[in-house]
């Protein structure tokens, strides 16, 4: 009796470690083969497309809107619906698909001092809580439902670099400072700041199941840009997909002219919530976060539990955290935008204090972070022996060894276009550029790289010219490997921060031009994924 019970124990324990082999095994290869996308909308295939436009001053706000424009935060957003005739008869059935908006132009066109629902009353006349507001709104409606957590859109982000100093709008390091006089910041005179004209199409189904849409305009109020482009400035975004087919290509088109000489376009995969790079206010995006449950179907586990065919696990969905996440897409560069255009094949963007806490909102101790992938051959490395104060102090291998600066035998000058650190560090190591204190929310940290052998390890491009005009690619970047690794600025003996990346994009940045330069391509397949 005792040795049978023994023995059905030792059969039944024999049982559960099978089980729990199964379920490491399978839950282990799901992992390794299938990677988990941290985008609502994995390499942009879904029919049903969200899109979101924002349109930012010098300081990542708004300022003034446009005459007749409202509040700049738009959306594209729909579903298809599709009907099925049949005719009995003839035993044939017919499809027809339409797309069925969220959004309508009227909510698009809403502007400062008129209310929708959930606005709350302070950002009704606050023309930058308003547009914090209006994002919001539109996530609402764009949003789909999902596990872990609902996502809201792609975001389509324009942002003009003008800065008229005598207007007082953009805050030091986050701090309040009075006017100061002009010289510094591109600007032709009162109203540089402006936001852009916005023209939206939005998407139709076409005969033949093609899908297309646009937002597009200028900067230049006023201009009429139907009869070409001359001297005006210009921004594009053109979306287009097959009916049930493959995936979105977005077409970017952006223009400079003399009185706009620094402009910005890019597209962003945001977090659906929190600050993303660079925006202090609550975001709406696509990178989700939250707790799921992972199913698995497990025949073997079937033929020991009959009841029990899937297997399933608390998986934590996070959003992308250095070094566990790669970042996947196409980039066709048609048109390079000159030499100023500095073209981001990937921008990270995120947010943390000095002393390694997370930001809370706070604009004078919260500091952004970006780093920046420039693959415009064109672009110079601004650090180099002569000029170290251009670089971050040190460089880590992807065998964690640093190499200082000033170790000229080894280190990788080339592959750094600008390192600068953020305007309140308090105890720099040494000296260091600090980046422009004026151009975001509150104080910045940068570090832009450029091609170079180093970065091979995260296939990265490793040659001046990789992925440029004329040889279009579908990379899949080690965005986190890389991250990890390089320098960011934190107090002596603080936590290091977690580099939880709330912001992840594409696209170019022309950084003054002295003359009209136009920067065209198309984005598809992008896609974020946690390894
Ligand atoms: C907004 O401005 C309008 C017009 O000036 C005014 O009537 C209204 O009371 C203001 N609303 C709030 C909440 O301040
Ligand atoms: C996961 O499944 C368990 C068991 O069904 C359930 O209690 C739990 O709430 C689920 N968690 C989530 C995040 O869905
Ligand atoms: C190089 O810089 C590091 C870190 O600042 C310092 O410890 C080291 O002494 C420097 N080496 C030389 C040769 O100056």
């Amino acid at each position: 009796m005792k040795i049978g019970m023994a023995g059905q124990l030792h059969v039944m324990f024999f049982l559960v470690n099978v089980y729990v082999l199964i379920v490491l095994s399978v839950v282990s290869s799901v992992r390794a083969k299938d990677y988990i996308s941290a985008v609502g909308d994995p390499g942009m295939r879904r029919d049903g497309l969200r899109l979101g436009f924002e349109a930012w001053n010098f300081c990542n706000e708004v300022g003034e809107e446009a005459p007749g424009m409202g509040s700049p935060r738009a959306a594209d957003c729909f579903d298809l619906s599709t009907k099925v005739t049949k005719y009995q008869k003839h035993k044939i059935s017919t499809q027809s698909s339409s797309l069925e908006h969220k959004v309508s132009e009227a909510v698009n066109k809403l502007g400062v001092g008129t209310s929708f629902p959930g606005l709350k009353p302070i950002a009704v006349n606050n023309t930058d809580l308003y547009a914090a507001e209006k994002e919001k709104y539109l996530g609402s409606l764009c949003e789909v439902e999902d596990t872990p957590s609902p996502w809201q859109f792609w975001m389509v982000m324009l942002k003009n670099g003008n800065y008229d100093t005598t207007s007082g709008l953009c805050p030091k390091n986050g701090e309040k400072v009075p006017p100061f006089k002009p010289g510094r910041f591109p600007c032709f005179g009162h109203g540089c700041m402006n936001q852009p004209i916005l023209s939206h199409q939005p998407t139709q189904l076409l005969n033949g199941g093609t899908m297309k849409g646009s937002f597009r305009g200028t900067y230049d109020l006023g201009a009429d840009f139907s009869g070409g482009l001359d001297g005006i400035s210009f921004y594009e975004v053109a979306w287009e997909k097959k009916l049930g087919a493959g995936g979105w290509a977005f077409r970017h088109k952006l223009k400079t002219s003399k009185k706009y000489p620094w402009l910005m376009l890019y597209l962003r995969a945001d977090a659906t919530q929190g600050f993303s790079g660079g925006y202090h206010y609550d975001t709406r995006g696509m990178l989700k976060t939250g707790k799921m449950n992972l199913s698995v179907n497990c025949l073997l586990c079937a033929a020991i539990f009959p009841d029990d065919t899937k297997l399933t696990r608390l998986v934590v969905l996070q959003l992308p955290e250095s070094p566990n996440f790669k970042v996947k897409l196409t980039l066709d560069i048609k048109s390079g935008g000159g030499p100023k255009s500095q073209f981001y094949l990937s921008d990270i963007g995120s947010c943390w204090k000095n002393d390694g806490r997370a930001c809370d909102g706070d604009v004078l101790t919260d500091v952004t972070r970006y780093s920046e992938m420039i693959i415009n051959p064109e672009t110079q490395a601004w650090c180099s022996p002569s000029s170290v104060t251009n670089c971050p102090p040190y460089h880590i291998t992807p065998n964690n060894i640093k190499i200082y600066r000033n170790d000229t035998h080894n280190f990788p000058y080339g592959a750094y276009h600008y390192y600068c650190a953020p305007g309140n560090a308090q105890h720099l190591p040494e000296q260091v550029d600090r980046c422009d204190p004026y151009s975001n929310p509150q104080a910045q940290e940068i570090v832009q790289l450029l091609p170079h052998p180093i970065w091979a390890e995260y296939g990265y491009p490793t040659k001046k010219g990789e992925g440029w005009v004329g040889d279009a690619r579908t990379w899949e970047l080690d965005v986190g490997g890389l991250s990890k690794r390089l320098y960011f600025y934190q107090d002596p003996g603080s936590h290091p921060a977690r580099r939880i990346w709330t912001s992840i994009d594409t696209g170019t940045e022309i950084f003054v031009s002295n003359k009209d330069e136009v920067a065209e391509w198309i984005l598809s397949d992008f896609d974020v994924l946690l390894t």
